[in-house]
């Protein structure tokens, strides 16, 4: 449990508390590139760690994530027109670059200065494989963008899902750290391999370490034999998991992991960004079956105001929870919760662990950041720049000794650059 001192500085994250300040000093997700696919496009609304703010893909191609409001007197700039290299309110004409300089102010007199006097609120961004990044900390501070595996990759090996979730970041970002509840919440009656192996043991012992990233965490689960099910989490901080989804290439290696990220969008509501990658072939549908469910404005088809479409006869005879996807049983564990539950009145167990180091590794980052100003797990050397050692996968092994079945898994880049011959090939 937390207290509610501790649930309060973890949980809240808007400008000014600590834990929403930390969170801005990284890159993260803030639209799918398609929400503004092409050059003068139509803006989108985007509301991000409780600011509204309007992207918007400019003339050249540029990526404009402006606060929403005018600077003049506020109208949203969400109706306004995206013409020449710039946004332009529609109440008065007052004009945007994607940098926030004011461009016009037409409803001045000529020859005003006014303009050059004013700028709005504009955040950097980064577009990498159908996912808008921004960063909205400090300038002066922005770190390199880390070169993450799926990162690297053809965009066509690359898959977004987006997703609005109706509670806390944290509650979904939990979800992601509970290796145990996929033997149970993501039970079906089968005995097809990923729900044998779910099924092999319902107890995992866990295992979690500190690397440069944030954390790995190692669920192990008997398989019988004196052979171990080992699946490797990692959590990069401060908001996203690596979960191995996937299936076993020729030589037996996963062929690619899914990250899935937790932005708040205010106190009690949260994105669900999942994104995911193929190293050696391009994505299909079946990649990206979430799609299925997810309706307009990213709100999911099974939702709380319909009970997540549960079909009770479903749930006597097919699965754990008489719903279809894995997306609602997250949703409903997570949400079911209230908006922003109070972790002072839960009771933790040993299936617990990792989300107990999860939130430990929070609490003290954010307290050091709170102490010292400096944000952990940046990236800020390009010599160090490289990022397999956060590789998600799970296999059946020989024993339990997993740190000689994936030797890249080291716990920091330099450790990883003196080991590289280790990372299994494919890159
Ligand atoms: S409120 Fe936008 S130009 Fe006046
Ligand atoms: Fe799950």
């Amino acid at each position: 449990m937390l207290t509610k001192e501790q649930n309060e500085l973890v949980t809240r994250t808007s400008a000014g508390t600590p834990m929403g300040d930390l969170i801005r000093r990284y890159w993260i997700p803030a639209l799918m590139s398609d929400e503004i696919p092409t050059p003068d496009c139509p803006p989108a609304q985007v509301k991000l760690l409780g600011e509204e703010l309007v992207a918007f893909r400019d003339t050249n191609g540029r990526i404009g994530l402006l606060a929403e409001h005018c600077h003049h007197r506020g109208t949203s700039l969400f109706y306004g027109r995206n013409e020449e290299c710039g946004l332009r309110c529609v109440y008065h004409g007052w004009k945007y670059d994607v940098e926030g300089n004011v461009l016009d102010t037409p409803a001045e007199p000529a020859g005003s200065t006014f303009k050059d006097r004013m700028k709005t609120t504009a955040y950097p961004t980064k577009e990498v494989n159908g996912i808008i990044f921004a960063y909205m900390g400090p300038q002066g501070k922005i770190p390199l963008f880390p070169n993450y595996e799926w990162a690297q990759v053809a965009a066509d090996h690359c898959y977004v899902t987006k997703a609005y979730q109706e509670c806390n970041y944290m509650q979904g970002l939990e979800g992601e750290c509970d290796s145990s509840h996929l033997s149970w919440l993501h039970r079906a009656f089968t005995s097809e391999t990923d729900q044998r192996l779910y099924q092999t043991d319902g107890a995992p012992a866990y295992e979690t370490e500190e690397t440069d990233f944030g954390l790995r965490l190692i669920a192990l689960r008997d398989a019988g034999e004196d052979q171990t099910y080992v699946r490797v989490s990692t959590y990069l901080f401060p908001c996203a998991v690596a979960v191995p989804v996937g299936t076993k290439d020729a030589s037996g290696r996963l062929d690619g992991y899914e990250v899935h990220t937790y932005i708040p969008v205010d106190d009690t509501h949260s994105w669900r960004f999942d994104f995911g990658f193929k190293r050696a072939r391009t994505v299909t549908d079946k990649d990206v079956h979430r799609r299925q469910v997810i309706g307009p404005n990213f709100r999911r088809i099974p939702n709380a105001a319909n009970h997540y479409l549960q079909d009770r006869e479903m749930q006597r005879t097919k699965n754990f929870t008489g719903m279809v996807d894995f997306l609602s049983h997250d949703s409903m564990a997570t949400e079911s919760m209230g908006a922003l539950f109070d972790r002072s009145q839960e009771h933790l167990g040993l299936s617990d662990k990792a989300v107990i180091t999860v939130r430990r590794h929070m609490l003290d980052k954010v307290k050091e950041f709170q102490d010292t100003g400096e944000a952990p797990h940046l990236v800020t050397d390009p010599e160090l720049n490289v990022m397999d050692h956060t590789e998600s996968t799970y296999d059946v092994i020989d024993g339990r000794d997993w740190h000689a079945h994936w030797p890249h898994m080291t716990s920091t880049a330099q450790e990883l650059l003196s080991v590289k011959d280790a990372v299994p090939a494919g890159r």
